[in-house]
């Protein structure tokens, strides 16, 4: 049984002020004890956030990760950096990395090495624009995505990764993926771990759906059998919806 794991992307929202607020309405709640519960803010509130949720049952995680741990590199935040404050997970290769920062499946992979080497979880994204989509290569962009950023992973590695299918379409869109259509790619995602990790690490990996994820769609696509958990982007910046996401209904 894959444990569902939900995470919240504040991506480039929220200053210290604002982050702790709704950190503090987030951790007045109980939450389910059978499932995962990630917040990732900007860099520059991880620090504050950190200390609120400390000894709650939500973990801290990055928006991203350089793969060197000192040196000559301005501007970017190291390994050992994210873990001296107490990060545990990291996204890696998000659509909007991928798209204004040019991110490649290449340094996506020392990313993720990075990540695990320091014993923090990548949460490695992979998805398709809507072109590929309706030109029907969605498959092989993300077999592409997924064998580049995984590259000489380690079986024994593969138990500390998540997955998160982000089909860009529906990213921001209000447009989300039917919860067929994320259970399908995300099955074929599966498939894909089995053939580079082996079938029984591959039904261990969990792998999250994100794009358009609100309280009104989480329980549906919790209930297919291949979308274990949502990397939630808008949604989370309310502590109500992303509550109300975190509480869906068990319903597999
Ligand atoms: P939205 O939930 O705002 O569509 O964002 C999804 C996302 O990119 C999470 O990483």
């Amino acid at each position: 049984m894959r444990k569902p794991i939900l995470a919240g992307n504040w991506k480039m929202n929220n200053n210290i002020e604002e982050s702790i607020e709704l950190v503090k309405k987030l951790t007045r709640q109980e939450y389910p004890v059978d499932r995962d519960i990630v917040i990732c803010p900007p860099f520059t509130a991880l620090y504050a956030v950190g200390e609120l949720i400390e000894d709650t049952r939500i973990k801290l995680g990055a928006q991203n990760i350089f793969f060197e741990n000192k040196g000559a590199f301005t501007g970017e935040i190291s390994p050992l950096m994210l873990k001296d404050l107490g990060v545990e997970y990291v996204i890696v290769g998000h659509s909007e990395r991928r798209q204004f920062f040019n991110e490649t499946d290449e340094t996506i992979n020392l990313k993720v090495k990075a990540a695990q080497g320091h014993d923090m979880i990548p949460i490695l994204c992979v998805g398709e624009s809507l072109a590929q989509r309706e030109g029907q290569i969605a498959e092989n962009i993300v077999k592409q995505q997924l064998l580049g950023g995984l590259k000489d992973i380690s079986d024994a590695m593969a138990s500390k990764l998540v997955l998160a299918y982000e089909p860009i379409w529906a990213i921001g869109t209000g447009r989300t993926a039917t919860s067929q259509q994320a259970n399908e790619m995300i099955a074929y995602i599966r498939s894909i771990l089995s053939q580079i990790f082996g079938e029984d690490k591959a039904q261990e990996i969990r792998i999250q759906y994100g794009g358009s994820v609100k309280p009104e769609n989480i329980t549906d696509l919790m209930k297919q059998p291949d979308i274990d958990g949502a990397l939630v982007g808008g949604a989370s910046l309310q502590a109500e919806d992303f509550q109300k996401i975190i509480n869906y209904q068990e319903n597999k």
